[in-house]
């Protein structure tokens, strides 16, 4: 009898680059998804259908091993760290997330295999220590200085619903997402190349401002304390402050059901982001422009930036038109690119069965 994971993607709706500042966040978790079926093993032997690769490992052996099973290593990595000790595992991965473009397929892959791991050997970690775990397979394994944003909303997020989380406290609530709208996620076509350097350069800055400060947080920056900057850290710091700031508005935007306000918090966050934090690019500031002349309420680039994807919020029964007519006008400027654009369905955390009748599909 086998366990069957469903471990959603996550799309950012706004606060990007807050998370590791103790700012403020508002994703939502993707019906498209990454689906483990997994049976307890001695040693773990996983397969990856995406990939069509397959990782045999035994669970005493944790180093890392510059592949896509790292997500997987690394768990069993964290957990012996935090003195857990899981068995191994036979199991099957595929789904419909796709890999690698901004929705968070690693981190969707390390909460599938926590969730496994704590149903099969009863460990006992609710979902917060879950977000935070996962977070550290990254940090501390992988070498992605990331925030806890991506895990949480995999972990915590609810059908239907947005998370509004505060990552310096971690409380965090629910908001609901108006039916009428629905959420384009539309990726660039362009891979996220520079990210990693990018992105802990970023990251440094930022730390280095609110060092200079003595702030702990992002939130309590004030606008005497952004003016006595150095002019870079001014910038990168002052587009976080102003983030945050635009995470509560959208907050109370979507709580009056208001997606015209919710749109303008979107295009405004987009902009700040390409001209103070230097994230876009061109292919991201392109899709924002054809999806406002296209009739979107708003959209913006959503994760790390710099490629990727991006976010769009259009009226519930337009999606696929709106697709059809920005997909059209981006692919006439970038014809050697190949974007691909999803309707999304903003869905629950990550789920796990116990199935009678289930089994781990056998290899091809
Ligand atoms: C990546 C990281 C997140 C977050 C975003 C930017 O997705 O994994 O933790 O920092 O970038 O908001």
């Amino acid at each position: 009898m086998a366990y069957e994971v469903t471990s959603p993607g996550r799309v950012n709706l706004v606060g990007e680059h807050t998370d590791y500042t103790g700012g403020y966040v508002m994703p939502l978790a993707t019906n498209l998804h990454t689906r483990l079926v997994a049976e307890p093993a001695a040693d773990v032997d996983v397969y990856s259908a995406a990939l069509d690769r397959r990782a045999s490992f035994s669970v005493g052996d944790v180093d890392r091993a510059d592949t896509w099973a790292d997500y997987v290593r690394g768990v069993y990595y964290v957990l012996d760290r935090e003195g857990y000790a899981p068995g191994g595992f036979r199991g099957h991965l595929d789904g419909s997330l796709p890999l690698g473009s901004g929705l968070s397929s690693s981190a969707s892959l390390e909460l599938a295999v926590l969730a496994f791991l704590d149903e099969a050997y009863d460990l006992g970690i609710d979902p917060e220590e879950a977000a935070r775990l996962g977070q550290r397979v990254e940090n501390e394994f992988v070498g992605v200085s990331c925030g806890i944003m991506d895990q949480f909303a995999v972990g915590l997020s609810r059908a239907g619903h947005v998370l509004h989380l505060d990552t310096e406290s971690l409380e965090y609530d629910q908001v609901a997402f108006p039916e009428d709208v629905q959420v384009v996620v539309f990726h660039t076509g362009v891979e996220r190349e520079l990210k990693d350097s990018a992105y802990n350069r970023r990251r440094e800055t930022v730390e280095r401002a609110l060092d200079r400060l003595g702030r702990e947080t992002s939130k309590a920056v004030t606008a005497t304390e952004l003016a006595s900057l150095p002019a870079r850290e001014r910038k990168r710091l002052g587009f976080v402050t102003r983030e945050n700031r635009r995470v509560l508005r959208a907050r109370d935007a979507l709580s009056d059901g208001d997606a015209a306000r919710l749109g303008d918090v979107l295009v405004a966050a987009h902009r700040d982001i390409a001209r103070n934090f230097e994230a876009s690019c061109e292919e991201l500031d392109a899709f924002v422009e054809a999806a406002l002349d296209a009739g979107a309420y708003g959209a913006r680039l959503t994760g790390a930036g710099w490629g990727g994807s991006a976010v769009a919020l259009v009226d519930a029964d337009e999606g696929q038109s709106f697709v059809e007519r920005v997909s059209q006008r981006y692919e006439e400027r970038f014809p050697d690119l190949e974007p691909t654009a999803h309707l999304i369905r903003p869905s629950a955390g990550v789920t796990t069965e116990h199935r009678e009748g289930l089994s781990v599909p056998e290899r091809p």
